[in-house]
Order: structure tokens, then sequence, then C-alpha cells
């Protein structure tokens, strides 16, 4: 199983965008797929049709309650299984605090299943708190949704130093795979200024021992999308909502690159050619969240947390 962690601290830079319909073509494409909502606003598990107030299970269970991963999964598309994130995880800052061994309670949980899927996809919270240090304690990789505009770079050096003391001292297989470009305006020049600072700033890092020495960004940027904004609301994929729009064809090209990407350790990516989406049938008949449930407000901006 490859686990790839969708991490930015920046808020609204596409992370569970990027999570929800990345994992959605991949399952469509025939991979077993687990997506983890590792944050309290629960956006992923909006997305993907699931209310989250009323669930009593989820990734707080898993975190703080010693629940079984496998037992807290649901099947929520063909191939591809979500940990739903519940009310709940708003306290799960602060209770992880005081629990021992807290920075690698998911890790262990979804080791215990890693037998059973090909991919997991954790959409992190907007901080660098214990929530995130979970999900880069459990990951091999890191994706990096990043918004090419001048602020969207500021706490980007912040973000791959906390990458590079989780690889350190938690999780050596720990890497920076991928920076994919989001809400990308190829019309404006500032984008591909900032496309080439990072660019220059990755070149640097070739051939050291740093976490991001082999990050490069993804040959595909996620186009700017009214669809890929309005599908949420409606509890739907991409896929799902407009199949054809920029956003479909975008993120059906990222699940291809991340097909295509040897993985960072052990094990080998699986040969399946990718397939065309065209729609993906649903198990269960969950109502799309026209309902659209207020999000659950978002946990204060964390510093990196103390490693030592
Ligand atoms: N390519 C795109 N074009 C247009 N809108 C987009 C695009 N990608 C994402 N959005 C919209 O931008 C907003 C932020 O995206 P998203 O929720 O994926 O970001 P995030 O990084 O997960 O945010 P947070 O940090 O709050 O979790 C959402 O309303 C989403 O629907
Ligand atoms: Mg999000």
């Amino acid at each position: 199983m490859r686990t790839i962690a969708v991490l930015n601290q920046k808020g609204g830079v596409g992370k569970t965008t990027t999570v929800a319909n990345t994992a959605a073509a991949l399952a469509a494409m025939g991979a077993k797929v687990v997506a983890i909502d590792l944050d309290p606003q629960a956006h992923l598990t909006i997305h993907l049709g699931l209310e989250p107030q009323t669930r009593e299970s989820g990734s707080y269970e898993v975190l703080i309650r010693q629940a079984k991963f496998e037992e807290q999964i649901l099947l929520v598309r063909m191939n591809l299984w979500l940990l739903p994130a519940n009310i709940n995880l708003v306290g799960a800052e602060s209770e992880l605090v005081s629990i021992v061994g807290r920075e690698t309670i998911l890790r262990e949980a979804v080791q215990s299943s890693e037998d059973r899927f090909d991919y997991c996809l954790i959409d992190c919270p907007p901080s660098l708190g214990l929530l995130t240090l979970n999900a880069l304690a459990a990951a091999e990789e890191v994706l990096i949704p990043l918004q090419p505009h001048f602020l969207g770079l500021q706490g980007f050096g912040k973000l791959l130093q906390t990458v590079e003391l989780v690889n350190k001292r938690i999780n050596p297989n720990l890497k920076v795979k991928g920076i994919l470009l989001c809400m990308f305006d190829s019309r404006a020049s500032l984008p591909n200024e900032v496309k080439a600072d990072i660019e220059q700033f990755l070149n640097n890092a070739r051939g050291t021992d740093s976490a991001w020495a082999q990050a490069e960004i993804l040959p595909v940027c996620i186009r700017k999308n009214i669809k890929l904004a309005e599908a949420p609301s409606y509890g739907k994929t991409i896929f799902e909502y407009e199949q054809d729009c920029h956003g479909a064809e975008d993120y059906r090209r990222v699940a291809e690159l991340i097909q295509d990407m040897a993985p960072t350790s052990g094990t080998p990516d699986q040969e399946a050619p990718p397939i065309e989406i065209k729609s993906i049938p649903q198990p269960d008949s969950e109502a799309p969240a026209s309902q659209f449930t207020q999000p659950i407000s978002a946990p204060e901006e964390q510093e990196t947390p103390d490693l030592s």
C-alpha cells in the first residue's frame, strides 16, 4: 500500500478537492483506495456525500478510542473506502497531547490494513499540529497542493522543515514526492513565475539527503474550474458531477501520474493500465449532501509540534 499525505498548512489550497477526486480516479482505475479525513472541518467526508455530525465512527475513534481501523472505514464508492471525520475530531488535538506514542497512533492503525489497499490518501487539516503529525508518521509520500501566487509560497519553508523533522525523528521513509499546482490560471504571468521559483528551489535540493530531494512539480496543473467548487455541495466527486470538465480531466491525469510514480519504498506499484473513467457506481444510496452541512469551525493555527 502506498500512503500519501496531502498536506499544506495553508487553508483553501485544494487539499480536500485533491484527495476526493484523486482517490475516486484511482478507485475507478481499479485500485483499492482508502481515504482518511483527518480534518475536523470534515470537508472530505462531506465531499464524498456523508453527514459528519451524526457519525459515531471515524478518525477520532481510531486516534483516541483505540477503535480498529477496519471497523471504522466505510465503503463509499466502488473500490473506495473512507475513514470519515466526525464532530469529535475537533477535540482530538488536545486529547492527543496526553497520550503516550501520540504521533504514531494512525500509523499503527493503518498498518493493520495495508494488505487490503493499494493506496491510502490522507486529507490533512490546515495546521501542523498532532493530527498532521500522525498523517506524516503514517505516510511514505507527501503531496503538497499549492496555489501558485506569491502568498501561496508563504509558509512553504516551514512545511518542508516539518516534513524534514518527521523524516529524521519518526519516519525515515517519508519523502515529499510531488507539488501540485491547484487553481492554476496559465493566462496570468505570476503563476508561471512562482512555478519557476519552486523549480529552482527543488533543483537546489537534488542529490542531497533532504526529504524533498526527489520532489517534483507534477506535470499537470489543476486549472481553475467552477465545477470543482460546485461538486462538494452535492456530495459528489467531479467524475460524478461533470465527468468531461477540465477539473475531471486534470484529476484523472493526477491519478495516472501517481500510478506511474515509483513508490518511495518497498512495494511495487500495480501494473493495471489506466482506464477511462466514465461513471463511478455507488454501492450505497446515501443521498447527496444537498442539505449542505455547516462546516465545523477550523482549528486554531498550530505551531510546529515539538518532536524532541
Ligand atoms: N481547481 C479549482 N478551481 C476552482 N475551485 C476550486 C479548485 N480546487 C478547489 N476549489 C475550491 O476551493 C475551495 C478550497 O478547496 P479545498 O477545500 O480543496 O482546499 P483545502 O486546502 O482542503 O482547504 P482547507 O485548508 O480549509 O481544508 C473549495 O471551495 C473548493 O471547492
Ligand atoms: Mg480541506
